[in-house]
C-alpha cells in the first residue's frame, strides 16, 4: 500500500484539481444560485436518446430528431434570452440558454403526444417553455395538448407568460398537493419537480394517482436523490427506469429523469 500511495495521490489530485478549476470558473462566470443550467456531455445526450427510445418504444433516430428539434428552436432560445435580460431577477440567471435533461422531457412529450401534462415546480419557467414548445409542435401536427404548471411562488413562471408558449400553459399558484387535488382533467404525463423532499415527492405521486388517464407516464426530477418513484411504480404495477445526466463543464454532478409507466 505504501508503494502505491504516490500513484493514488496523483490520481485523486488530478481529479480534484479538475473539479476545483471547474468550480472556480463557475464562481466567476455564472450567476445562478440554484436550479443550475448546463449542457449535457455528448455521451450523456446519447444515453438520454436511448433512454427515451426504450421508454416510448420509438426508434432512437426519431428521438434524436426531437432532441435536435428543441436545441435548434431559435425562436424559443431568443425569447428566453430576451425575457431573462429584462427580468427583475436577471442578476441571478445566466444569459446562455441551456436545457440539460429538459430536452428529454421535450422528446417524451413529442413521442407520446399527451393531451394534458402536469409539471409541479416551475421556477423561472424554463421547463414549462420546453414542454410548451413540444406541445405546440404536436398541435401543428394535429395533436393539441396543454401543460398545467404548478408552483407555490406567485413570481414563478415569468418565462412562460409570453405567446405562443403561454397559449398552452396554465400556471397555477399554490401548494402542489392542493393544486393536484383540484385538477379537473385527466393527466397523461406528470412531472414532479417541486419540493424535492422525499415526503413531498411521495405525497404528489399519491395525490395524482386518481387523476391519471389510462397509460399515463410519471416522471420525477428527483431520481438521483430518492427511490420514491421506483417504490410507487412497484406498488402500482408499473415499470421503472432512471437516467442520470452528466453536465458538461460544470461542478454540479447533475440530476436525472426517473420514469414510471
Ligand atoms: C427546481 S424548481 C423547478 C424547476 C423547473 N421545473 C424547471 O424546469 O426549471 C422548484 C420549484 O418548486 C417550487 N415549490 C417548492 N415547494 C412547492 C410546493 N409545495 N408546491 C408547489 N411548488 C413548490 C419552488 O417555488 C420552485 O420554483
Amino acid at each position: 500500500p505504501v508503494a502505491a500511495f504516490p500513484k493514488r495521490l496523483a490520481r485523486v489530485a488530478r481529479h480534484d484539481a479538475k473539479v476545483l478549476r471547474t468550480s472556480a470558473r463557475w464562481l466567476v462566470t455564472s450567476r445562478e444560485h440554484h436550479n443550475y443550467t448546463y449542457e449535457l456531455t455528448k455521451l450523456s445526450r446519447h444515453h438520454l436518446a436511448w433512454f427515451v427510445s426504450v421508454v416510448c418504444d420509438l426508434p432512437v433516430k426519431q428521438v434524436r430528431g426531437y432532441l435536435d428539434e428543441i436545441e435548434s428552436d431559435d425562436k424559443l432560445r431568443r425569447h428566453i434570452e430576451t425575457a431573462i435580460a429584462g427580468a427583475a431577477r436577471r442578476g441571478l440567471a445566466d444569459k446562455r440558454v441551456r436545457y440539460a435533461r429538459r430536452i428529454g422531457w421535450y422528446a417524451i412529450v413529442r413521442a407520446t403526444r399527451p393531451t394534458h401534462v402536469v409539471e409541479t415546480g416551475v421556477d423561472k419557467g424554463l421547463g414549462s417553455c420546453v414542454l410548451a414548445a413540444a406541445l405546440l409542435r404536436n398541435a401543428a401536427e394535429g395533436h393539441p395538448g396543454r401543460v398545467t404548471s404548478l408552483d407555490i411562488n406567485p413570481e414563478a413562471g415569468y418565462l412562460a407568460r409570453t405567446a405562443p408558449w403561454s397559449e398552452v400553459v396554465d400556471l397555477v399558484i399554490g401548494d402542489s398537493i392542493a393544486s393536484i387535488a383540484a385538477l379537473d382533467r385527466p393527466v397523461d404525463l406528470f412531472l414532479h419537480d417541486s419540493d424535492h423532499s422525499r415526503a413531498h415527492e411521495k405525497r404528489e405521486f399519491e395525490a395524482v394517482e386518481t387523476k391519471l388517464a389510462p397509460g399515463a407516464i410519471l416522471l420525477t426530477d428527483n431520481v438521483t436523490a430518492t427511490n420514491v418513484l421506483a417504490e410507487h411504480a412497484e406498488r402500482t404495477g408499473r415499470r421503472f427506469l432512471a437516467y442520470r445526466e452528466t453536465p458538461a463543464n460544470h461542478w454540479y454532478p447533475g440530476d436525472g429523469i426517473g420514469v414510471a409507466w
